[in-house]
Protein backbone atom coordinates (compact mmCIF):
# COMPACT_ATOMS: atom_id res chain seq x y z
CA UNK A 1 0.00 0.00 0.00
CA UNK A 2 1.20 3.44 -1.06
CA UNK A 3 2.02 6.05 1.47
CA UNK A 4 -0.71 8.27 -0.06
CA UNK A 5 -3.32 5.50 0.24
CA UNK A 6 -2.49 4.62 4.06
CA UNK A 7 -2.95 8.41 4.76
CA UNK A 8 -6.01 8.16 3.34
CA UNK A 9 -7.50 5.28 5.27
CA UNK A 10 -6.45 6.71 8.35
CA UNK A 11 -8.25 9.65 7.62
CA UNK A 12 -11.39 7.92 6.73
CA UNK A 13 -11.54 5.52 9.57
CA UNK A 14 -11.12 8.88 11.97
CA UNK A 15 -13.69 10.49 10.04
CA UNK A 16 -16.39 7.19 10.69
CA UNK A 17 -15.20 6.88 13.88
CA UNK A 18 -15.72 10.30 15.40
CA UNK A 19 -18.90 11.11 13.60
CA UNK A 20 -20.99 11.90 16.09
CA UNK A 21 -18.63 14.59 17.39
CA UNK A 22 -17.45 15.44 14.24
CA UNK A 23 -19.58 14.97 11.08
CA UNK A 24 -18.11 14.07 7.82
CA UNK A 25 -18.03 16.49 5.52
CA UNK A 26 -19.86 14.05 2.95
CA UNK A 27 -22.35 12.64 5.20
CA UNK A 28 -23.63 16.20 5.96
CA UNK A 29 -24.69 16.31 2.11
CA UNK A 30 -26.11 12.88 1.76
CA UNK A 31 -29.12 14.19 0.86
CA UNK A 32 -28.19 16.26 -2.20
CA UNK A 33 -26.06 12.77 -3.27
CA UNK A 34 -28.61 11.16 -3.01
CA UNK A 35 -30.78 13.01 -5.21
CA UNK A 36 -28.11 13.26 -7.57
CA UNK A 37 -28.22 9.26 -8.15
CA UNK A 38 -32.58 9.43 -8.33
CA UNK A 39 -31.85 11.47 -10.92
CA UNK A 40 -29.65 9.28 -12.93
CA UNK A 41 -31.71 6.47 -12.27
CA UNK A 42 -34.16 8.01 -14.17
CA UNK A 43 -32.84 7.76 -17.05
CA UNK A 44 -32.47 4.02 -16.62
CA UNK A 45 -35.81 1.09 -17.33
CA UNK A 46 -35.61 -0.82 -13.94
CA UNK A 47 -35.12 -3.26 -12.68
CA UNK A 48 -31.34 -2.18 -12.10
CA UNK A 49 -28.03 -3.46 -11.11
CA UNK A 50 -26.16 -0.73 -8.94
CA UNK A 51 -22.08 -0.95 -8.16
CA UNK A 52 -21.44 1.36 -5.27
CA UNK A 53 -17.50 2.03 -5.77
CA UNK A 54 -16.97 3.65 -1.78
CA UNK A 55 -20.26 3.48 -0.29
CA UNK A 56 -19.26 4.60 2.82
CA UNK A 57 -22.57 4.37 4.72
CA UNK A 58 -24.95 3.79 1.39
CA UNK A 59 -27.17 6.17 2.34
CA UNK A 60 -27.04 7.15 -1.14
CA UNK A 61 -27.66 4.39 -2.88
CA UNK A 62 -28.24 1.11 -0.88
CA UNK A 63 -32.35 1.89 -0.67
CA UNK A 64 -32.33 1.03 -4.35
CA UNK A 65 -31.37 -2.55 -3.32
CA UNK A 66 -34.64 -2.48 -1.29
CA UNK A 67 -36.60 -2.44 -4.30
CA UNK A 68 -37.71 -6.22 -5.92
CA UNK A 69 -35.93 -6.90 -8.47
CA UNK A 70 -32.91 -4.54 -8.27
CA UNK A 71 -29.41 -5.29 -7.22
CA UNK A 72 -26.96 -3.43 -5.15
CA UNK A 73 -23.49 -4.01 -4.13
CA UNK A 74 -21.57 -1.47 -2.32
CA UNK A 75 -17.69 -1.62 -1.79
CA UNK A 76 -15.55 -0.07 0.66
CA UNK A 77 -12.02 -0.53 1.91
CA UNK A 78 -13.37 0.50 5.63
CA UNK A 79 -15.26 -2.65 7.14
CA UNK A 80 -19.23 -2.61 7.36
CA UNK A 81 -19.41 -2.27 11.13
CA UNK A 82 -16.84 0.99 11.27
CA UNK A 83 -18.72 2.57 8.30
CA UNK A 84 -22.18 1.47 9.70
CA UNK A 85 -23.74 0.74 5.83
CA UNK A 86 -27.00 -1.02 6.11
CA UNK A 87 -27.13 -3.70 3.48
CA UNK A 88 -30.54 -3.65 1.66
CA UNK A 89 -32.43 -6.94 1.13
CA UNK A 90 -31.38 -7.46 -2.33
CA UNK A 91 -27.59 -6.35 -1.89
CA UNK A 92 -24.33 -7.13 -0.34
CA UNK A 93 -21.34 -5.52 0.83
CA UNK A 94 -17.56 -6.05 0.21
CA UNK A 95 -14.62 -4.98 2.07
CA UNK A 96 -11.69 -4.20 0.25
CA UNK A 97 -9.76 -1.55 -2.26
CA UNK A 98 -11.59 -1.52 -5.52
CA UNK A 99 -9.17 -3.66 -7.68
CA UNK A 100 -8.18 -5.64 -10.68
CA UNK A 101 -7.64 -8.83 -7.67
CA UNK A 102 -10.84 -7.82 -6.06
CA UNK A 103 -12.96 -8.52 -8.85
CA UNK A 104 -11.35 -11.93 -9.55
CA UNK A 105 -12.21 -12.28 -6.04
CA UNK A 106 -16.11 -11.81 -6.41
CA UNK A 107 -18.03 -13.13 -8.71
CA UNK A 108 -20.93 -10.81 -8.31
CA UNK A 109 -18.34 -7.98 -9.00
CA UNK A 110 -17.74 -9.10 -12.59
CA UNK A 111 -21.48 -9.43 -13.57
CA UNK A 112 -22.69 -5.68 -15.85
CA UNK A 113 -23.59 -3.43 -14.02
CA UNK A 114 -26.76 -0.47 -15.31
CA UNK A 115 -25.41 1.91 -13.15
CA UNK A 116 -22.20 2.63 -11.36
CA UNK A 117 -21.66 5.41 -8.94
CA UNK A 118 -18.65 7.00 -7.42
CA UNK A 119 -19.30 9.05 -4.66
CA UNK A 120 -15.64 11.27 -3.94
CA UNK A 121 -14.19 8.05 -3.47
CA UNK A 122 -11.46 6.94 -5.88
CA UNK A 123 -12.15 9.39 -9.55
CA UNK A 124 -11.62 12.15 -6.85
CA UNK A 125 -8.54 10.91 -5.70
CA UNK A 126 -6.47 10.52 -8.92
CA UNK A 127 -4.60 12.78 -9.68
CA UNK A 128 -2.47 11.07 -12.18
CA UNK A 129 -4.16 10.51 -16.05
CA UNK A 130 -2.98 7.50 -16.19
CA UNK A 131 -4.21 6.10 -13.15
CA UNK A 132 -7.63 7.81 -13.82
CA UNK A 133 -7.26 6.12 -17.05
CA UNK A 134 -6.90 2.40 -15.35
CA UNK A 135 -9.31 2.94 -12.95
CA UNK A 136 -11.87 4.37 -16.12
CA UNK A 137 -11.56 0.94 -17.83
CA UNK A 138 -11.93 -1.16 -14.60
CA UNK A 139 -14.96 0.13 -14.39
CA UNK A 140 -16.09 0.85 -17.33
CA UNK A 141 -15.47 -2.96 -18.38
CA UNK A 142 -17.95 -3.96 -15.31
CA UNK A 143 -20.87 -1.77 -17.10
CA UNK A 144 -22.99 -2.75 -20.06
CA UNK A 145 -23.01 -0.72 -23.33
CA UNK A 146 -25.87 2.80 -22.07
CA UNK A 147 -25.38 2.27 -18.36
CA UNK A 148 -24.76 5.09 -16.45
CA UNK A 149 -21.58 6.17 -14.59
CA UNK A 150 -22.42 9.00 -12.08
CA UNK A 151 -19.39 10.38 -10.93
CA UNK A 152 -18.99 13.20 -7.85
CA UNK A 153 -15.34 14.78 -7.47
CA UNK A 154 -14.03 18.25 -6.54
CA UNK A 155 -13.91 20.58 -8.92
CA UNK A 156 -12.78 23.91 -10.16
CA UNK A 157 -15.88 25.72 -11.98
CA UNK A 158 -13.70 28.14 -13.92
CA UNK A 159 -10.04 27.87 -14.73
CA UNK A 160 -7.60 25.07 -15.27
CA UNK A 161 -7.54 21.77 -13.29
CA UNK A 162 -5.32 21.37 -10.79
CA UNK A 163 -4.06 18.87 -8.11
CA UNK A 164 -4.81 19.78 -4.55
CA UNK A 165 -4.86 18.43 -0.71
CA UNK A 166 -7.65 18.67 1.66
CA UNK A 167 -7.26 19.64 5.16
CA UNK A 168 -7.16 15.85 6.64
CA UNK A 169 -4.25 14.96 4.04
CA UNK A 170 -6.64 13.38 1.50
CA UNK A 171 -4.69 13.79 -2.25
CA UNK A 172 -7.93 15.37 -4.59
CA UNK A 173 -7.91 16.55 -8.53
CA UNK A 174 -9.65 19.28 -8.91
CA UNK A 175 -11.49 18.77 -12.37
CA UNK A 176 -13.13 21.38 -14.49
CA UNK A 177 -16.55 20.59 -15.50
CA UNK A 178 -14.92 20.15 -19.55
CA UNK A 179 -12.76 17.47 -18.62
CA UNK A 180 -15.80 14.41 -18.11
CA UNK A 181 -15.86 15.35 -21.62
CA UNK A 182 -12.89 14.39 -22.73
CA UNK A 183 -10.12 11.91 -22.73
CA UNK A 184 -9.66 9.62 -20.76
CA UNK A 185 -13.27 9.65 -19.84
CA UNK A 186 -14.38 9.81 -23.28
CA UNK A 187 -12.83 6.85 -24.68
CA UNK A 188 -15.28 4.70 -22.63
CA UNK A 189 -18.49 7.44 -21.70
CA UNK A 190 -20.24 9.85 -23.25
CA UNK A 191 -21.15 12.85 -21.24
CA UNK A 192 -24.63 13.36 -20.59
CA UNK A 193 -25.07 16.11 -18.20
CA UNK A 194 -22.70 17.66 -15.38
CA UNK A 195 -23.88 19.20 -12.38
CA UNK A 196 -21.71 21.59 -10.51
CA UNK A 197 -22.63 22.55 -6.71
CA UNK A 198 -20.54 25.05 -4.56
CA UNK A 199 -20.33 24.68 -0.74
CA UNK A 200 -19.69 28.22 1.45
CA UNK A 201 -16.26 28.52 3.42
CA UNK A 202 -18.55 27.79 6.30
CA UNK A 203 -20.44 24.84 5.47
CA UNK A 204 -20.34 21.54 7.01
CA UNK A 205 -19.99 19.68 3.63
CA UNK A 206 -17.05 22.19 2.71
CA UNK A 207 -13.77 20.15 4.32
CA UNK A 208 -12.21 23.17 4.57
CA UNK A 209 -14.71 25.09 7.03
CA UNK A 210 -12.62 22.84 9.98
CA UNK A 211 -9.53 25.21 9.30
CA UNK A 212 -10.15 28.26 11.22
CA UNK A 213 -11.09 31.21 9.86
CA UNK A 214 -11.34 29.64 6.52
CA UNK A 215 -12.86 31.64 3.33
CA UNK A 216 -12.42 29.08 0.58
CA UNK A 217 -15.11 27.75 -0.73
CA UNK A 218 -15.60 24.01 -2.41
CA UNK A 219 -16.97 23.41 -5.70
CA UNK A 220 -18.39 19.23 -6.27
CA UNK A 221 -18.94 18.48 -9.94
CA UNK A 222 -21.63 15.63 -10.47
CA UNK A 223 -21.34 14.06 -13.72
CA UNK A 224 -23.59 11.63 -15.47
CA UNK A 225 -21.22 9.16 -18.29
CA UNK A 226 -23.18 6.66 -20.61
CA UNK A 227 -21.07 3.75 -21.33
CA UNK A 228 -20.30 3.03 -24.94
C1 LIG B 1 -15.84 10.71 0.82
S1 LIG B 1 -16.35 9.10 1.30
C2 LIG B 1 -17.88 8.99 0.39
C3 LIG B 1 -18.76 7.84 0.80
C4 LIG B 1 -20.05 7.70 -0.01
N1 LIG B 1 -19.76 7.42 -1.42
C5 LIG B 1 -20.93 8.93 0.11
O1 LIG B 1 -21.07 9.68 -0.87
O2 LIG B 1 -21.47 9.15 1.20
C6 LIG B 1 -15.29 8.08 0.27
C7 LIG B 1 -15.37 6.59 0.58
O3 LIG B 1 -14.61 5.89 -0.41
C8 LIG B 1 -13.91 4.82 0.22
N2 LIG B 1 -12.75 4.50 -0.66
C9 LIG B 1 -11.71 5.32 -0.97
N3 LIG B 1 -10.85 4.68 -1.78
C10 LIG B 1 -11.37 3.43 -2.00
C11 LIG B 1 -10.95 2.30 -2.76
N4 LIG B 1 -9.80 2.32 -3.46
N5 LIG B 1 -11.73 1.20 -2.77
C12 LIG B 1 -12.88 1.16 -2.05
N6 LIG B 1 -13.34 2.20 -1.30
C13 LIG B 1 -12.59 3.31 -1.28
C14 LIG B 1 -13.54 5.38 1.57
O4 LIG B 1 -13.25 4.38 2.52
C15 LIG B 1 -14.79 6.19 1.94
O5 LIG B 1 -15.72 5.42 2.66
Amino acid sequence: MSQDEDKQITAYVSAYKNRRANEPSWITAATERRTLVEQALQKLELPVRVLDIGCGTGATTSWIGEEEGNYWIGVDTIDQATLGVQVPCHGEFVQGSFNDELIRNHANLRLPFDLAVDHGAIATSLQRADELADYLSRVGGRMRVGGIFAVLATCTPEGAPYNGTLPDGRARRFFAPRDFGQPPFSGLFRLDDTTVITYAPNSPSNPYSKVPGNDRPISIAHAILVKK
